[in-house]
């Protein structure tokens, strides 16, 4: 093809009438598929903050939770189906109608809900995993369906592992699910297999032969085991699927799912070959990815696609002079599609409660009066010791006032530390209102810290993670500290921040331990129903 004009990559598509058919709805499963990645766990309040995250940002359909798993997860779907705004709220089930059947009451409080239920249809599944023979599970199909349906219209249906399904099964499957009552069918790539190509010959070929396919959504469920997950479910929008299931910063079972902000960010930046839109607002995704990351204490790698620290940061010479002269030269999309600001200076120690409360609105907070003038008094105290306080270090300050429950405080920490040894470590905790002092030794500042807590809180509980990050950049950044401990099956995640790394490390260790007691009480009338 000869052409007078050379085509201008770089200019942006003007958005034009939107067609519903082009609409790709965005099922998140960071609650479901997300938390279930080891150590990814979340609390309740957490899985609601995320929930209203996600309502907020404009996702389609949010997937709550697995109802049957334990009663935590049947109170976060019911709790997150009650505070939803907008977004449908799914809960998962496996085919017994036990399963569905705490699913469905679980979403009974939601304005939008949905049953999702699934049974394996693949061989190795089917042999091994279920021990059924494949006409057990296409009875299954049906009456799981059905089932779903005296709950609610929307029902999703999913053949797990169905890419490594045979084929004319999956078709009798799906002609099954659809035949039932199912109004979304869902293409599991379970175990990250398949390459885009496969996936979407897949698609295709059970859009054409299966009847009542063209009155169903299909959607694409694609881990991201050999790193196709994104690809695979764009492929599958190619060959007409309008739902893709993915998650915030990809976490999710093994390599994770399709992430949601690589999706959605793909879609928006090259609608020229994409022609396709998601309702969600781009601006809030480093938002939501900063939540998430926080929440699970999952970093996000470095170099990660759209929220990784290094997304939009331009080292080499030859791409700064670029930069310089015209952002297009190297930047597809701007940091601003994806909420990135620049990191801005906020107001010194002289500021007044005004300022502060108008910067905590502009990056998203809205903190109650007692909440809010705690944080006011420790931004106070942080302008005192820091020379430049910026909106990271105000998040971090916020995010770690917010996660302290009231049963324990840490009220001072002296730490001996360096070469000479032993290290030691004197805190003051505050108990349920009364203060205890303790001196402990140990391997190193950190070890000391948090022997001495032990000794005024003893317990039990391993601790998996220990995790350290500099808010800011300098010698006087705030350390955020992360800190996970296990008890019985049950994980809790604290943080803490301060500009002393033994300070935000001890806080860490006392807001882990706070989380673990709530979690000791909630899951107190579960232990007694089962004896
Ligand atoms: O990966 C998978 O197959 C799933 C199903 C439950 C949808 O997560
Ligand atoms: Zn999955």
């Amino acid at each position: 093809m000869t052409t007078s004009q050379t085509p201008d990559k770089t200019a942006k598509p003007a958005r034009e009438v939107r067609n519903e058919a082009d609409r790709v709805l965005i099922f998140d499963t960071t609650l479901r598929d997300g938390e279930q990645s080891p150590g990814a766990s979340m609390t309740l309040e957490e899985k609601l903050q995320v929930a209203e995250m996600l309502d907020e940002m404009g996702v389609d359909i949010i997937e709550a939770g697995f109802p049957i798993a334990s009663n935590g997860d049947f109170q976060a779907v019911s709790e997150i189906s009650k505070i939803v705004k907008n977004a449908v709220v799914a809960g998962l089930a496996r085919a017994g109608f036990k399963d569905i059947d705490r699913a469905g009451e679980a979403v009974q409080g939601a304005e939008r809900p949905r049953v999702h239920t699934f049974i394996s249809t693949s061989p190795v599944h089917m042999k091994f995993k279920l021990q059924m023979e494949p006409s057990e599970v296409l009875d299954a199909v049906s009456k799981s369906v059905e089932r779903a349906r005296s709950y609610t219209n929307d029902v999703e249906w999913s053949p797990e592992d169905a890419t490594r399904t045979e084929t004319d099964f999956l078709c009798r499957c799906v002609e099954a699910a659809i035949k039932a009552g199912a109004t979304t069918i869902n293409i599991p790539d379970t175990v990250g297999y398949f390459v885009p190509d496969e996936y979407k010959a897949l698609l295709e070929m059970l859009r054409e032969r299966v009847p009542g396919a063209d009155e169903v959504v299909f959607s694409t469920h694609c881990h991201n085991d050999l790193g196709m997950a994104v690809a695979n479910s764009l492929a599958g929008v190619a060959a007409g699927a309008r739902q893709v299931e993915c998650t915030i910063n990809g976490i999710g079972e093994r390599a994770g799912n399709a992430s949601l902000e690589e999706v959605v960010m793909a879609i928006n930046t090259r609608n020229d070959v994409l022609p396709y839109w998601t309702g969600i607002d781009t601006t809030l995704i480093t938002r939501a990815s900063k939540l998430v990351a926080g929440v699970t204490a999952f970093p996000v790698q470095y170099n990660k696609a759209i929220v990784g620290k290094n997304a939009f940061a331009h080292e080499s010479g030859i791409h700064q002079d670029g930069m310089l002269k015209h952002t297009q030269t190297y930047e597809i999309m701007t940091p601003e599609d994806v909420g990135l600001k620049e990191s801005s200076l906020v107001m010194g120690k002289h500021s007044g409660r005004h300022a502060f409360r108008e910067k905590l609105k502009e990056l998203g907070y809205e903190l109650g009066e007692n909440a809010f003038q705690d944080a006011f008094q420790r931004f106070k105290d942080l302008a005192d010791k820091k020379k430049h306080v910026f909106d990271e270090d105000i998040e971090a300050l916020v995010d770690d006032e917010m996660a302290t429950a009231d049963h324990i405080k840490v009220v001072a920490l002296t730490v001996i530390a360096g070469t000479g040894g032993p290290q030691k470590a004197t805190i003051t905790l505050e108990v349920d209102g009364k203060h205890e002092t303790r001196e402990a030794s140990g391997d190193g500042p950190v070890d000391a810290t948090f022997n001495a807590i032990k000794a005024i809180v003893p317990h039990d509980a391993r601790l998996p993670l220990y995790q350290v990050h500099a808010v800011t950049e300098g010698t006087d950044a705030q350390a955020e500290v992360s800190v996970r401990l296990e008890e019985a099956g049950k994980t809790v995640t604290g943080r803490g921040a301060d500009t002393d790394t033994m300070v935000a490390s001890a806080r860490a260790y006392v807001s882990a331990l706070n989380k673990l007691i709530v979690k000791r009480e909630k899951t107190a009338p579960e232990k007694m129903m089962a004896s």
